[in-house]
């Protein structure tokens, strides 16, 4: 995992760093729509390498965003829009009429597809004089401050996600049990950068194969209460109009605080497709 110093430039990329190991925010020559693919391509590994990746000012239509998505990858398509926002286009609003708001338990995004997301990009167009932030956790330092016999113990072991909540609306489908489950690794490897992170998170994960039901989730509260409780390995972002944040769910999990009601919040996530996740050997 690298350790940057605050105010460095990494191939041709400048940004200050939110935390010594964890999110950078992007100073900016050119707008991110006009990204060179060299630019994207550094953008991606920067992602890889710090987590989350703030951008101000970056003032777009939904359907730039629906085209920068394209120079990042595949990105999931939702055939709930209905011509009313471009299909890669998640949106992501609470408002005076919200009981709650998407996201805010501690999750990487759809890890229950089969090659799940690698980087998110969400783009708030109105935010809330004060509040609506989003909490980001680095899975990397999760694992390591954990026992080397404790790494040894879950690189054995596999995880079931079942497709929940919004993923389950997003695709149309009507109950759980139309769409397939799939078993990920418990400790996963980054493709870009091979740093190992865990990746079982309380939205999808419903048990770990290879132990009884009271043994996972033993292991699984334990994992969600470090994920939850090590604030060093945290950041937070505060979201001004028209910032845009990328993470990399390969390696951080994230929460939106719903702190914010009766205020408007809104704007709009694309999620790409990684991989099927390889475990760390
Ligand atoms: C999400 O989980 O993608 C939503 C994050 C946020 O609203 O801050």
């Amino acid at each position: 995992m690298i350790e940057t110093a605050i105010n460095s430039k990494a191939d041709g990329l400048t940004f200050n760093s939110i935390t010594p190991k964890l999110g950078v925010e992007l100073l900016l020559d050119n707008p991110l729509v006009e990204f060179s693919e060299t630019q994207v391509n550094n953008l991606v590994q920067l992602a890889a390498e710090r987590g989350v990746v703030v951008v101000r000012d970056q003032k777009m239509t939904p359907q730039q965003q629906a085209d920068f998505a394209y120079k990042l990858g595949r990105p999931l398509t939702s055939p709930i829009n209905k011509g009313k926002l471009p299909e890669e286009l998640l949106l992501i609003q609470a408002n005076e009429k919200s009981k709650k708001a998407a996201g805010t338990g501690w999750h990487s995004d759809v890890s229950s597809a089969a090659k799940p997301p690698g980087l998110s990009m969400l783009r708030l167009e109105i935010v809330p004089e004060v509040g609506g932030d989003t909490l980001f956790a680095d899975m990397r330092q999760v694992f390591h401050s954990l026992s080397s016999e404790m790494r040894d113990f879950l690189k054995r072991l596999s995880a079931r996600h079942e497709p929940r909540g919004h993923y389950l609306y997003l695709t149309g489908a009507k109950r759980l049990e139309e769409l397939p489950s799939v078993n990920h690794p418990v400790v996963r490897s980054h493709p870009l950068t091979g740093d190992g992170a865990i990746y079982v998170n309380d939205g999808f994960v419903a048990n770990i194969v290879e132990l009884s039901k009271v043994e996972g989730n033993a292991l699984l509260t334990m994992l969600y209460d470090i994920v939850a409780y090590s604030v060093d390995f945290h950041c937070r972002v505060k979201w001004q109009p028209n910032t845009v944040v990328f993470w990399d769910n390969r390696i951080v999990q994230h929460r939106a605080v719903f702190d914010y009601w009766p205020q408007l919040r809104r704007g709009y996530r694309v999620t790409i497709e990684g991989e099927a996740p390889v475990p760390l050997r």
